[in-house]
């Protein structure tokens, strides 16, 4: 919740007075959370840690959205260096391990506290540079692209797993917006974006599970 879209919707839920706990490597934060934690993607102890500490607090989450992530330019790797044939193996696995392994061991150990909310959403932040359908630009972000195409697959077999128990999980592309990963010709400003998505994700009941879906509520194409 330090910044970007993480952030401002962790704002807006906050000004629609929900209980929000947000995560954060920089200690930066908006004002009125319930509670922000330190967490590193990269590190499962970390996510277990954080867990620990929300599960302190509180019995259940109701919403759990899995919004970070990274990509080339995060790890310092320009357009140049992110195709297939030019990416580095350590960048690589970096974006996947941030992307892919880092919401899935997030949603796994938070679980027990989703078991336990009113309605049960998860929310998988993905992107449409996941989408396989789509063509791709011979300067796309190859290790993004395949990482937001891994998330939806992890996301499409939790949401089958999560079925029985009433958990709904949708992933969600959140349009192109201005935030330092969209830089600022992006098409949706960080507000348009994260009220969208708000009122998107209020509307999700179980009928959406598996869904892949754009910031509008729309179907996004796989
Ligand atoms: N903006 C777009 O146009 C767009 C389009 C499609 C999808 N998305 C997706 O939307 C989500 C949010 O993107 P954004 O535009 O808000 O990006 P952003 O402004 O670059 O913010 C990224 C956030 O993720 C955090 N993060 C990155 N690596 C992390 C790690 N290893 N552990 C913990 N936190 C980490 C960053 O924390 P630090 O500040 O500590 O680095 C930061 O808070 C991402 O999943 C992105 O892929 C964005």
């Amino acid at each position: 919740v330090n910044r970007g879209i993480g952030r401002r919707l962790a704002e807006l839920f906050v000004e629609r007075r929900h209980r929000v706990w947000g995560t954060s490597r920089t200690g930066d934060r908006p004002d009125g959370l319930a509670g922000c934690v330190h967490l590193e993607l990269r590190s499962e102890r970390s996510i277990i840690a954080a867990a620990e500490t929300i599960g302190h607090e509180t019995d259940a989450v109701d919403l759990l959205v899995n919004c970070a992530g990274a990509d080339a330019g995060s790890y310092g790797v320009g357009d140049s260096g992110s195709g297939p044939f030019d990416v580095d193996r350590e960048t690589f696995n970096a974006i996947l391990d941030t992307n892919v392994t880092g919401p899935m061991l997030v949603t796994r150990h938070l679980l027990p506290l989703v078991r336990r909310g009113t309605n049960p959403v998860i929310v998988d932040v993905s992107s449409q540079m996941g989408s396989i359908s789509r063509v791709p630009h011979p300067n796309d972000d190859c290790a993004y692209c395949a990482s937001k195409a891994a998330l939806n697959m992890v996301g499409v077999m939790s949401s089958a797993a999560l079925r029985p128990a009433g958990i709904a999980l949708v992933m969600l592309h959140p349009g192109w917006v201005a935030t330092d990963m969209g830089g600022p010709s992006a098409d949706l400003d960080l507000n348009t974006a994260a009220s969208a998505i708000i009122e998107t994700i209020g509307s999700l009941t179980m009928a959406d599970t598996g869904r892949f879906i754009r910031w509008d509520g729309h179907d996004h194409p796989w």
